[in-house]
C-alpha cells in the first residue's frame, strides 16, 4: 500500500492508473478507522480495480466548540488495518496541504443543510461538501463510498454530484453496528463507561418505531416522532436529545404522511461526544 501526502504525487498516481485504464474507488474518511470504514473499502473491492482512502481530520467541517482537537486518532493502526483490509493508495495529507490558504471561493450547501445535524452544527455541512469536493478533484474517482450513518451526508453529496455534473456515482454503504446495535463511529472511545452501557438504546428505540411505523402503528408523523422522544427521554439518563426527525430520503424534506422512502433520525448530546443514528424504510 502506498501512502502520499502531497497532493501532486496523488495527481500523478491518479494519472497513471488512468492511462493504465484502470477504475478508482473512492473512501474518504478522517481516520480512527473502524468496521464501518472498512465496509466501504469491502464494497469498493467488489465493484473497481483500485482503491484509495483518504484520511484527513477536516478542521472545515468542524464548530468552534466541536471536537476537532480531541477526535481521535491512530495514524500507525489506520496503516495496518487499510492494508491489511486491501487499500492500494492511502492518501493522508496535512491541512496545510489542503488549505495552504484561506479559501477565497467556498461551497455553501443551500437544501438539506438548515435541518437535523445542520441545525446545531451551521456550516457543516459547508465544510464537508467543500473537503470533498476538493478531494473528488484529487482523486478523480469512478465511484465513492459513504455510509448510510450519516445519510444527511449522502444526501448532500449525491447532490453535489448532480449541481456540478461530477462525473462519478456515489454508492451508499448500510450502517456497520456493535453486537449491541450501537453504530459504529470513531467518536464512541470518548464515551464514558457508562454512557456506552447506555448508548445502545438509540438504536434500539429507532428500530422499535420503525417496526411500529411498519405495522401502522402511528397516524402521523408528529406521532411517531413524539413516540420516540417518550421512549427515550424514559431510557437516556445521561443523553441528551438534540433532535428526532423524520423526513423523506433523499429529499430530507418533511413528509405529509408516512409514506413512500422515510428516514427517522436522531443526535444524542453525551458529556464529550454527540452521537448520531438512523433507521430507514419503505412504506406504501
Ligand atoms: P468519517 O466520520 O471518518 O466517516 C467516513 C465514512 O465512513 C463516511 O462515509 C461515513 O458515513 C462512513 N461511516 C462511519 N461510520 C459508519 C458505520 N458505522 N457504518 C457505515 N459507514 C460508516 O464522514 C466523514 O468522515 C467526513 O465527513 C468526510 C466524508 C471524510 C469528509 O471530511
Amino acid at each position: 500500500m502506498k501512502h502520499i501526502k502531497n497532493i501532486a504525487r496523488m495527481k500523478e498516481e491518479v494519472a497513471q492508473l488512468k492511462a493504465d485504464g484502470k477504475t478508482i474507488g473512492f473512501v474518504p474518511t478522517m481516520g480512527f478507522l473502524h468496521d464501518g470504514h472498512l465496509q466501504l473499502v469491502e464494497k469498493a473491492k467488489q465493484q473497481v480495480d483500485v482503491v484509495i482512502m483518504s484520511i484527513f481530520v477536516n478542521p472545515l467541517q468542524f464548530g468552534e466548540n466541536e471536537d476537532f482537537d480531541s477526535y481521535p486518532k491512530d495514524l500507525e493502526k489506520d496503516l495496518h488495518l487499510a492494508e491489511q483490509h486491501g487499500v492500494h493508495q492511502l492518501f493522508i495529507p496535512t491541512a496545510a496541504e489542503m488549505y495552504p490558504d484561506t479559501m477565497s471561493i467556498k461551497m455553501i450547501v443551500q437544501r438539506g443543510a438548515d435541518i437535523l445535524c445542520g441545525s446545531s452544527r451551521p456550516g457543516h455541512f459547508d465544510g464537508v461538501a467543500t473537503v470533498v469536493m476538493k478531494l473528488f478533484n484529487i482523486i478523480e474517482p469512478d465511484i465513492a463510498y459513504f455510509g448510510m450513518k450519516d445519510a444527511q451526508q449522502v444526501a448532500i453529496i449525491k447532490q453535489m454530484v448532480a449541481d456540478y455534473h461530477l462525473n462519478l456515482t456515489i454508492v451508499p454503504v448500510p450502517t456497520v453496528r456493535e453486537k449491541d446495535g450501537l453504530a459504529m463511529s470513531s467518536r464512541n472511545v470518548n464515551l464514558s463507561h457508562m454512557e456506552r452501557q447506555e448508548a445502545p438504546h438509540i438504536y434500539k428505540t429507532l428500530a422499535e418505531a420503525k417496526n411500529k411505523a411498519l405495522q401502522g402503528h402511528f397516524k402521523t408523523v408528529a406521532g411517531l416522532e413524539d413516540w420516540v422522544k417518550q421512549a427515550l427521554k424514559r431510557d437516556l439518563k445521561l443523553g441528551r436529545i438534540d433532535y428526532i426527525t423524520c423526513l423523506k430520503f433523499p429529499e430530507l424534506i418533511r413528509p405529509g404522511a408516512l409514506t413512500g422512502s422515510v428516514i427517522l433520525a436522531t443526535a444524542v448530546h453525551y458529556e464529550q461526544v454527540r452521537l448520531i443514528d438512523n433507521v430507514m424504510w419503505e412504506q406504501f
